[in-house]
């Protein structure tokens, strides 16, 4: 065990991941378990923490496009277009890598997944370390990602040096993962910036079919496990119009947005926004799972949402932790 210090100044974190430690850091997605990304002792402090298998590579984040110009070999047009219009923002996109950057974060691939996050602290922090970080979400692996500094203790706590605590994040959900290592722009996984915005830019965007992804083999988004952001409790999906009624004889819980078709005999409801407003419901995914996974529950039911925007990202989660 080591002890966790919980803090709000940026530069301090910034000073502990130069010095090598392990420090969590908000972004506007999830927050990130940061490490510099050219020290591969630090780097495999990340693996070892969340215990993460090493298959999966990680995100590595930079404050503004001179410093992303040092990660990657060159930024091709396709590239350009999209870092002017979404950076700093939830898109992550895969590139060839520079040989510095340490082979433990690509998990060996030649392509580095890169991204100019969306917030304040953490760019105060990337500006201050003056080094590329490499962060995944700060969750133990397979988990529910975090959104707040308390989420982060509550897996990390004990294993890793620090957490920067920034409120929780705006957006919820991870970034939304393209590469650009192919012929054709491929999207390795949807995030929380939708697809149709990429489109918009860059017209089509092959999509990875995530489903088929096996647990230990190399894969065109490592790491995509067909299980994963999951809950102890089981999780059953229902579609957006289906009546949620309870499992007879089980404690079950209920996720849910909007106006919805609901039978009695719900233990525990979660509503994610009365509206519906898909970007309320990112913004209040996670930690709302997290409630009811923590609420002793037998099943957790939840409402899948319409196949566009943000609910691909948010199916794709939810279906993630539906799998068993
Ligand atoms: O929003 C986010 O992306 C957050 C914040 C902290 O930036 N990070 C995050 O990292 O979600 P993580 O490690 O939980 O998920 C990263 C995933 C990998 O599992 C993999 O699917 C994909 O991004 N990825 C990363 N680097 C890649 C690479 N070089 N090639 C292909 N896929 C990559
Ligand atoms: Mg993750």
């Amino acid at each position: 065990m080591r002890e966790t210090i919980l803090f709000d100044n940026a530069l301090v974190a910034a000073e502990m991941l130069r010095r090598g430690q392990l420090v969590a850091f908000p972004t506007e997605t999830v927050y990130g378990l940061g490490a510099d990304a050219t020290n591969s002792d630090s780097v495999a402090g990340i693996f070892e923490s969340k215990q993460r298998p090493s298959f999966d590579p990680l995100i590595v984040h930079v404050a503004d496009m001179a410093a992303a110009q040092q990660v990657v070999v060159d930024f091709p047009e396709l590239a350009r277009k999209l870092a002017a219009e979404f950076w700093p923002g939830p898109l992550t996109l895969v590139l060839p890598k520079q040989r510095h950057i340490s082979d433990l974060v690509t998990a060996g691939l030649p392509g580095v997944g890169l991204r100019i996050p969306n917030h304040p602290l953490a760019i105060e922090v990337l500006k201050a370390v003056g080094r590329p970080v490499a962060a995944p979400s700060a969750n133990p692996f397979g988990g529910i990602s975090p959104t707040t500094a308390r989420h982060v203790l509550d897996g990390l706590g004990g294993k890793i040096d620090g957490v920067l605590d920034g409120g929780p994040c705006g957006v919820g959900l991870e970034s939304t993962v393209v590469s650009l290592t192919t012929d054709q722009p491929t999207l390795l996984r949807p995030g929380g910036l939708p697809v149709e915005d990429i489109e918009a830019v860059i017209g089509p965007v092959h999509r990875a079919v995530s489903d088929v992804f096996q647990d230990d083999a190399a894969q065109p988004a490592p790491g995509m496990l067909s299980r994963h952001y999951a809950p102890n409790t089981i999780l059953q999906t229902i579609a957006p119009d289906d009546t949620a009624l309870p499992v007879k004889n089980k404690l079950c819980g209920l996720l849910t947005y909007g106006q919805f078709p609901c039978g009695q005999g719900f233990e525990h409801i979660e509503q994610l926004s009365t509206s519906g407003d898909l970007r309320t419901c990112a913004a209040n995914f996670f930690a709302r799972l997290r409630s009811l996974d923590s609420a002793n529950l037998d099943v957790i039911i939840a409402r899948s949402f319409p196949a566009k925007g943000l609910g691909i990202a948010l199916n794709d989660r939810l279906h993630r932790a539906a799998s068993t």
